[in-house]
């Protein structure tokens, strides 16, 4: 607790300004892969450095220590403010915060040094995944037992979102993780072939849904309606949208294997379930970007918006192409190509990245004694906006192009029924969308380190350093906007 706040914000900080710091390390590994598939020899002959080992760096660093750090601190800020009382614990949310940062410097250690399960997003090997599991429950401690402990009767609807993904996330992780040790770096899966694949793809798509999609939802369901200064579009939707997508996602994971060795009816369910998630993704995106409705001109001034409402954008867009991919037909053209990232990245930088970009930026000056919307410079903001942007639509654009040629090259048949191009001949077609995607991601990282100074100004305490302030007051203090729970 600070003096001029009831609620408990040490911890928040931290984990704000980690956001910063882990989105730049993880994306730079990011601009490194992509350097290293348009120029092989950027690994520079070092194990260390090849393209196999630094991967799951990159994956494991921006979704669970970028996207992991602002999560906990948009969770654990947001618990406070909508429950209006503070953490239940602040030495066990300081072990939340310096348990998460030494799993992430652990797998900064193991990882290039090519200590792997080898099950993607889950790579780290068991004693890590103990850490993890121990560092999840006393972050659920926290967070359940601030709502427990709450002085309204209301549990505001961000909160059901954390819920999810702190329970969603636990199952996954701990059933998935389970594995007989043979050393202290080496262990078996205790599942084995079929049922291998499709425990991890069960895990795999529901990180996607619990991690990268119920959590990020959260942050929407605050900071849009806040950083509009109205009440969230349709209260009612989001209970709607909650519950049905917490149900269908979890039958969606075989999408992941199709025309593999698991039984062709379960496919078939997993490519059904992810047509109907379309309906769910589509009704939160509504409900998000409908909260600006009567309120549109904001956009025009306020950079934090635009991010924000960009971001849900990029989620409708994505959630839209995964169904159509989940198709079987359609995944016999997208599986194994540039196509599945591109996808991937429309949901990674336009929706998760944005949206929580969106969010520090509201967050930062109130937790460092500023008030709502004074960040040391809303013109770096808005630049970082359009590169961020930019940055995204080179990416995805890009691997588009690769992933349909890519597609479309192995699959071509010549009249004798032998296969037109070799595989070599796809790779030199797809150089120049490898090249495009190097320098969006630059683009991107780039926005991150303009961030970075901005957060940085704004924390030592410098004052704005332009004027006006954005036309319109940056938040509300309607007690509306967050369904009264704020
Ligand atoms: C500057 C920004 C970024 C760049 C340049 C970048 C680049 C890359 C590259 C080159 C790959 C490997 C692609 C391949 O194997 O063909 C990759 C994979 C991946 N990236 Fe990024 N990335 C960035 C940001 C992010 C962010 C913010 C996230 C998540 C929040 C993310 C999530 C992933 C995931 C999940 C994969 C694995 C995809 C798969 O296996 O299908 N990336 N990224
Ligand atoms: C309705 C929602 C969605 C559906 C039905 C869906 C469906 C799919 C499908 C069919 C694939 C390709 C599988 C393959 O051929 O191997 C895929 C890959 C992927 N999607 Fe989505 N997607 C959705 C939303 C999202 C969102 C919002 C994100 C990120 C924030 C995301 C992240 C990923 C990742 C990381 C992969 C690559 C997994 C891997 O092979 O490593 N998806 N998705």
């Amino acid at each position: 607790m600070t003096e001029d706040t009831p609620y408990n914000l040490q911890v928040v900080r931290w984990f704000a300004v980690m956001t910063v710091v882990w989105g730049i390390v993880g994306m730079a590994v990011g601009v490194l892969l992509a350097g290293q598939l348009a120029w092989p020899a950027l690994n520079f002959d070092l194990p260390w450095l090849s393209f196999g080992r630094i991967r799951p760096l990159h994956t494991n660093a921006v979704i669970f220590a970028f996207g992991g750090c602002a999560l906990m601190a948009s969770a654990l800020y947001v618990v406070q403010r909508t429950c209006k009382t503070p953490l239940i614990s602040s030495g066990l949310a300081q072990f939340v915060f310096w348990g998460w940062q030494t799993v992430i410097v652990l797998a900064a250690i193991t990882l290039p040094l090519g200590l792997t399960t080898t099950k993607e997003y889950a790579e780290l090997e068991w004693p890590i995944d103990i850490l993890i599991a121990l560092v999840w429950v006393a972050f659920g401690i926290v967070f359940f037992g601030t709502i427990a402990k709450r002085t309204v009767q209301h549990i505001y609807v961000a909160n059901w979102f954390f819920g999810a993904l702190i329970i969603g996330v636990a199952i996954l992780h701990i059933f998935n993780s389970l594995a007989l040790p043979v050393s202290l770096t080496k262990s078996y899966s205790i599942y084995s072939g079929s049922v291998d694949a499709m425990m991890q793809w069960w895990y795999g798509h529901n990180a996607v849904g619990f991690f990268l999609t119920a959590g990020f939802l959260g942050i929407m369901y605050y900071f849009v309606p806040k950083q509009a200064g109205r009440p969230v579009y349709s209260y009612r939707l989001s209970i709607v949208h909650f519950w049905a997508l917490i149900a269908i996602y979890v039958w969606a994971g075989p999408h992941h294997l199709h025309y593999t060795s698991l039984p062709d009816w379960a496919q078939s369910v997993g490519m059904a379930m992810s047509l109907v998630l379309l309906a769910p993704s589509w009704g939160g995106m509504i409900n998000g970007i409908m909260t600006l409705s009567g309120a549109w001109d904001k956009l025009r001034t306020d950079p934090i918006l635009k991010f924000l409402i960009v971001s849900l954008s990029f989620y409708g867009m994505s959630t839209f192409e995964g169904p159509m991919m989940s198709i079987k037909t359609i995944n016999a053209l997208s599986h194994n190509t540039d196509w599945t990232i591109g996808h991937v990245h429309s949901g990674a930088l336009g929706w998760v990245a944005m949206v929580s970009i969106g969010a520090m930026y509201h967050l930062i000056p109130l937790l460092f004694g500023r008030k709502a919307g004074d960040m040391y410079s809303v013109k770096l903001i808005n630049l970082h906006f359009w590169m961020s942007t930019l940055g995204t639509v080179l990416y995805i654009a890009s691997m588009w192009v690769n992933g349909l040629l890519q597609g479309l090259m192995w699959r071509a048949t010549s009249i004798d029924g032998t296969l037109t191009y070799s595989f070599v001949e796809s790779l030199e077609a797809s150089y120049p969308g490898y090249y495009v995607r190097f320098i969006g991601g630059a683009i991107f990282l780039a926005g991150m380190l303009v961030m970075a100074y901005n957060v940085y100004r704004t924390i030592r305490g410098d004052s704005r350093e332009e004027a006006p302030a954005p036309a319109t007051p940056l938040v509300s203090s309607t007690a509306a906007a967050t369904g009264g729970g704020a």
